[in-house]
């Protein structure tokens, strides 16, 4: 079946997918290119994911009678590339599911057009793929779905619409995929998801929401917490399901809202847009986290009418190793040839992308084969080229005008999105998406000094790493143009506390709050200071202030209950705790505390599950295993509770209460030797405690050496003359 020595080459692409391409070549002449055997396989797997009925194509070409009432048109559109949809140039990137019929291809398609579309043996045709408007991955665990069905009009131009969808749920969940149900995939040429963390998009439209918001880009208020955008939740119609990579889930908490953001184009008859969202849960939250970054160059877009080659460019250095996992130009009508790159710490180019003839209406998100490594020290490029002439076929005005930035689709952008994985990160560092972020902002503020917004992250960056003191200034700044912004006063209140300066962080709690009595993070946070400094009571108050305004806030209840534990009422504190984890089965205070509650009321066991579930959440956390350990110890298991200290002098070895306690329960279990050991330990990391001493000396007496013993009573002693257990201790010993 194979015509011309090319194919050959075709053989190890195709032959996974089609085992009929294995067979020995047979002379051309013998046998005709035909349906069944090389174009039905050809045509299922590059274009029938849009051309099935109901799909996004104009038509289906599942059938032979289909692709043959259409042969002509078909070796039109695949010779002239037009057809898959597919912008990237080769070569400039190896992205996964590229879309690109090879050379091999072509030729199969022209011979068998030439030839006169023989079907072949319709009984070797390879059975279609089977698509419906169901869920691909069966039923997902939620279905959210658009406020009220919205109607596009029959014609006009395209149509950028927002729709919310508010996620319904009191619990956070982590999504490891995500299918859209567009309901008219015929109209619908691609849609965003975004997370807004914080509703404030809802907030922005509160007539209009239900019904959609019309806008091509939006704002959106990411919240106090360092939370970049790490995902590309972006639909297409031949990908409408997005599973994440293992350990790379995305989570959604209450109050967050997903916005749906379509581009829409009438198609002649009036159609209803009803989408759907499904989610698909995981058990788990994400263990690797991207970040996506934004080069652009929207400020320098002024693009004069009739211009037909008007550049723009972006840089931004690297300051950790990353992987890149995908990118996503953005242009709108006038973009013309759109690049991105790396220039690495050698010199060396590496190319992410090049669209040499862009067209919005194809635009994707592209995700590599396999992750590309840059360096610390890589700068990646956007550069993009305008074609504001006639000559530009997609142009919408004519005669062409000038153009600026604005998120209308009459306007420009120039954005590239490049999704990174932090990699190489040493044991031990801060978050490097915080790295990222601060070389991002310096780079904004670099070409835009006024830009508010890059200062603010630059603080929250600089805050996030540690420098507290930069961070307060940076806050600072930004008040001195804004003095009663009650976030930033928030946010300066968090950063003065944590650089020391208890006085000065409650003031600016407090005229954030004054500033905005609404303001439940500030609130959050003076009771958090006050509960720091066993204010109880005043803690107590400032969180039920909160909770009367955000009820549904699991870390200002695990805060009541730890100002009411902190007051001596353990019963209303535990029922806090509780009520936190309705909220948030995660929440890692009231976990830990009602650990801690249920060993001091001798429930070890219950101790034992809140305090596994804490560790989980925080595994690091030293006090959690020491606890754990305890209630291990408690309920018998000392082998158990062995192995948590152990773990836990792993995280902190230079921490002398984890020797001495390790010393103890091995002494316990009657490993004296050893216990004698992480006890001599304890004592060099803090050789003034007295307590210590006594112990060493109560170990060494019973392995029998009372001489020791004796210098290490006398020794407690000289440390703390009246030390009363040492001196009982010495007494005891036999005369020297
Ligand atoms: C990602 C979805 C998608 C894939 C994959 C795809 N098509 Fe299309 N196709 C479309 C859409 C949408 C249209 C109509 C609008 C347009 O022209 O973009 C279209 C239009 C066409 C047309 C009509 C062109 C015209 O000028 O009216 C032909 C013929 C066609 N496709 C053939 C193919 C063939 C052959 C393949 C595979 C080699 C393919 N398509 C793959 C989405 C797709």
């Amino acid at each position: 079946m194979r015509l011309l020595g090319f194919c050959v080459v075709a053989v190890a692409a195709v032959a996974v997918v089609t085992p009929l391409y294995t067979h020995p070549p047979v002379h051309a002449a013998e046998t005709p290119v035909t349906w069944s055997r090389q174009i039905a396989p050809l045509v299922y797997r590059n274009c029938a994911a849009c051309h099935h009925p109901g799909g996004a194509g104009p038509f289906s070409l599942l059938a032979y009678s289909d692709a043959r009432r259409r042969g002509r048109q078909i070796l039109e559109v695949t010779q002239s590339r037009y057809m898959p949809p597919w912008l990237p140039a080769p070569g400039y990137g190896d992205f996964a599911d590229a879309r690109r019929l090879n050379d091999e291809d072509l030729a199969l398609i022209k011979k068998w057009v030439e030839s006169g579309m023989p079907e072949g043996n319709p009984a070797e045709t390879p059975p279609p793929p089977h698509y419906d408007a169901t869920w691909q991955m069966g039923k997902p665990d939620l279905i959210l779905s658009i406020e009220r069905p919205w109607t596009l009009k029959a014609s006009g131009s395209d149509v950028f619409r927002n729709f919310i969808l508010p996620y319904p749920l009191a619990q956070t969940h982590y999504i490891r995929a995500m299918e859209i149900l567009p309901g008219t995939p015929q109209v619908v040429h691609h849609a965003n998801v975004l997370i807004d963390r914080t509703a404030s998009f809802r907030r922005q439209h509160p007539g209009e929401w239900k019904d959609g918001v019309p806008g091509m880009e939006l704002e959106l208020d990411a919240g106090n917490t360092f939370d970049p955008d790490s995902h590309f939740l972006f639909w297409k119609p031949d990908t409408p399901l997005l599973v994440e990579p293992p350990g790379m889930t995305w989570r959604l908490d209450p109050g967050n809202d997903l916005i749906l953001n379509m581009h829409l184009k009438p198609s002649g008859k009036s159609e209803t847009i009803d989408a759907q969202i499904g989610l698909y849960f995981a058990d788990k939250p994400a263990t690797r986290h991207p970040m996506l970054l934004q080069l652009d160059d929207d400020r320098d877009l002024d693009i004069p009418a009739g211009d037909r080659n008007f550049v723009v460019h972006d840089e931004l250095t690297l300051p950790i190793d990353v992987e890149v996992l995908g990118i996503y130009p953005h242009a709108h009508y006038l973009g013309h040839v759109l690049e991105g790159w790396a220039i690495l710490p050698n010199g060396q180019k590496k190319w992410l992308i090049r669209i040499p003839n862009w067209d919005i209406d194809r635009q994707s998100v592209y995700r590599y084969r396999n992750p590309v490594f840059l360096p610390r020290g890589s700068v990646l490029h956007m550069h993009y080229a305008y074609d504001n002439s006639d000559a530009n076929v997609h142009n919408p005005n004519s005669p062409p005008i000038r153009v600026r930035a604005g998120n209308r689709s009459v306007d420009e952008m120039a954005h590239l999105w490049v999704q990174v994985l932090p990699v190489n990160v040493p044991k031990g560092s801060p978050d490097p998406r915080l790295l990222l972020e601060q070389a991002w902002m310096e780079h904004r503020l670099s070409r835009e000094p006024g830009d508010s917004i890059a200062l603010y992250d630059l603080a929250s960056a600089e805050a996030g790493l540690g420098r507290y003191s930069e961070a307060a200034a940076a806050y600072r700044k930004l008040l001195r143009a804004d003095p009663g912004d009650s976030r930033t006063l928030n946010s300066m209140g968090a950063a003065l506390d944590k650089a020391g300066d208890a006085a000065g962080a409650k003031e600016a709690f407090r005229q954030a709050i004054a500033a905005d009595s609404g303001n439940c993070d500030a609130r959050f946070n003076l009771g958090s200071i006050e509960l720091k400094h066993a204010v109880f009571d005043e803690a107590e108050h400032q969180f039920r202030e909160m909770l009367a305004r955000c009820p549904a806030d699991a870390a200002a209840r695990s805060g009541l209950g730890v100002a009411l534990a902190g007051e001596g009422r353990d019963a209303e504190a535990a029922g806090e705790f509780q009520s936190a984890l309705t909220l948030d089965p995660q929440n890692f205070t009231a976990l830990y505390h009602l650990g801690e509650m249920a060993i001091a009321a001798g429930r070890p066991g219950d101790a034992i599950d809140f305090l596994l579930a804490a560790s989980k959440q925080n595994p690091n956390d030293i006090d959690t295993r020491e606890r754990l350990a305890m209630a291990l110890a408690q309920s018998g298991r000392s082998a158990d509770a062995l192995v948590q200290l152990r773990e836990a002098e792993l995280l902190a070895p230079d921490s002398a209460d984890l020797h001495a306690l390790l010393s103890q329960l091995l002494a316990e279990t009657g490993q004296l030797r050893e216990a004698i050991d992480e006890q001599n330990e304890a004592l060099r990391l803090q050789p003034r405690d007295a307590d210590g001493w006594n112990s060493l000396g109560v170990l060494e007496a019973r392995i029998g050496k009372p001489d020791a013993a004796r210098l290490d009573f006398q020794h407690a002693l000289q440390l703390e003359p009246g030390d009363a257990q040492a001196r009982a201790n010495l007494a005891q010993l036999p005369p020297q």
